[in-house]
């Protein structure tokens, strides 16, 4: 009789979704991951700016802003609340552990660190915008990071075109 060997790695959840310190949820390591360990996809609808952002208004006056959009280009953004996973959750950090990379129009959360069992998992989200960032407009997406070098926003350094 022959009998399959066993593995002996033992594979279970890598991360998982809890209350975050920073806002809201966030998704945090269940095991040591590697520097340079592709984590998770950003999983969603792939739809235009202009449909999405017609079934999302804009926050109130002087509240922050609150999306599940990651952008992938000026036309385009996936959408995270339409058959989105876990990716939805990840916070953003001005000193993330990980960044979001592009793999033929799929994004991806890549470790840039090693990240320790129970560190929350982060990237810059680089949030880029036309419009000139006055004091008002980076109000609208303040960061909370907490980071030594948090530059308050989750606004990024504008990008040349
Ligand atoms: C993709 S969601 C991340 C999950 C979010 N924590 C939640 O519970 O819905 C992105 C939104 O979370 C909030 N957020 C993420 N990172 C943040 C940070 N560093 N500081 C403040 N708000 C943050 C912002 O409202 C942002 O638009
Ligand atoms: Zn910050």
């Amino acid at each position: 009789m022959t009998s399959r060997k066993k593995s002996s790695a033992v594979s279970g959840p890598r991360f998982a979704v809890r209350h975050s310190k920073i806002h809201g949820n966030g998704v945090f390591a269940l095991v040591d991951i590697r520097k340079g360990e592709r984590i998770i996809e950003y999983k969603g609808k792939h739809r235009t700016w202009v449909d999405a952002s017609a079934d999302y208004p804009e926050a109130p006056k002087g509240e922050p802003e609150h999306t599940f959009l990651f952008s992938l280009d000026d036309d385009m953004v996936i959408d995270g609340n339409i058959d989105g996973n876990s990716a939805r959750w990840i916070n953003h950090s001005c000193a993330p552990n990980c960044e979001a990379v592009d793999d033929k129009g799929r994004i991806f959360i890549e470790a840039i660190r090693h990240i320790k069992p129970g560190q929350e998992l982060n990237y810059d989200y680089n949030l880029q915008f036309e419009e000139r960032y006055t004091a008002a407009v980076k109000k609208r997406f303040p960061c909370w990071c907490g980071n030594k070098t948090c530059r308050g926003t989750l606004l990024g350094p504008k990008e040349r075109k």
